[in-house]
């Protein structure tokens, strides 16, 4: 029951390239439904993933709503999708949704929101997300460069990041070689940004086997939901 939870209550939307997933979160942040999912639509056209989240948030209690989205975000207009479909370039979606929804809609990069939901807060933090794509966000003492887009920068071979580490890759090469490019993939990383703390979330990160140094850590992919109520603290 939401009865007692603190209000408002915010609907998190994370629109991933296999996935669109959705909770509830209390004023606090803390999450008071079990986290939903629906696999993402294909093609993943604008019309049919917003059908999908209003399927999702039908009998849901909630006033606002965040949404993570697969690509570069400007106030609310989604600028790229690699990994959706090409109709999502220059799409108001928190327009959209929020007239489907009947709620305020704010929406920012899937990485930036996961994020958001897994940083301290001190010093130079950065987090790259292993998914369907990859993606990353910057953070200096817990202020966001929003949009990063690491994954489509080139990293060996004449092939991005997301090439050489994305989900297609992962199953092409297999877990052994992915980790291998991983490894690679966080000391160029940690060259470039000189970061205090690398956090490593998506689907895939369940697959690092290799011992991480003592600046890097594994989040759950449930950060990417949890960030969800940072987008409206002010
Ligand atoms: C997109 C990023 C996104 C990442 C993870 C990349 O292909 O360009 O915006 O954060 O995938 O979904």
């Amino acid at each position: 029951m939401v009865t007692k939870a603190k209000l408002p209550l915010t609907l998190a939307v994370d629109i991933g390239g296999s996935g669109i997933k959705v909770m509830v979160l209390d004023t606090e942040g803390n999450p008071i439904t079990e986290r939903d999912r629906v696999e993402t639509p294909r093609p993943a056209k604008p019309d049919a993933v917003i059908a999908a989240i209003v399927g999702l948030a039908t009998g849901k209690e909630f006033d606002r709503v965040s949404v993570g989205f697969p690509g570069v975000v400007k106030a609310g207009i989604t600028q790229t999708a690699v990994n959706l479909d090409p109709a999502w370039i220059g799409f108001d979606l928190g327009s959209v949704l929020s007239q489907r929804l009947g709620k305020p809609v704010r929406v920012i990069n899937d990485a930036d929101m996961q994020g958001l939901g897994a940083i301290a807060g001190n010093g130079v933090e950065l987090v790259l997300t292993l998914g369907t794509g990859v993606g990353g966000a910057l953070f200096l003492d817990g202020k966001l460069v929003p949009n990063l887009e690491p994954g489509h920068h080139e990293f060996r071979k004449g092939d991005t990041y997301e090439e050489q580490l994305g989900n297609a890759a992962l199953e092409t090469v297999g877990k052994k070689k992915w980790n291998d490019r991983l490894e690679k993939a966080i000391a160029a990383f940690e060259h470039l940004f000189n970061y205090d703390m690398l956090y490593l979330g998506g689907g895939n990160a369940k697959c690092i086997n290799f011992t991480l140094p003592r600046n890097v850590k594994i989040v759950p992919n449930v950060s990417g939901l949890l960030g969800g109520i940072a987008l409206w603290r002010e």
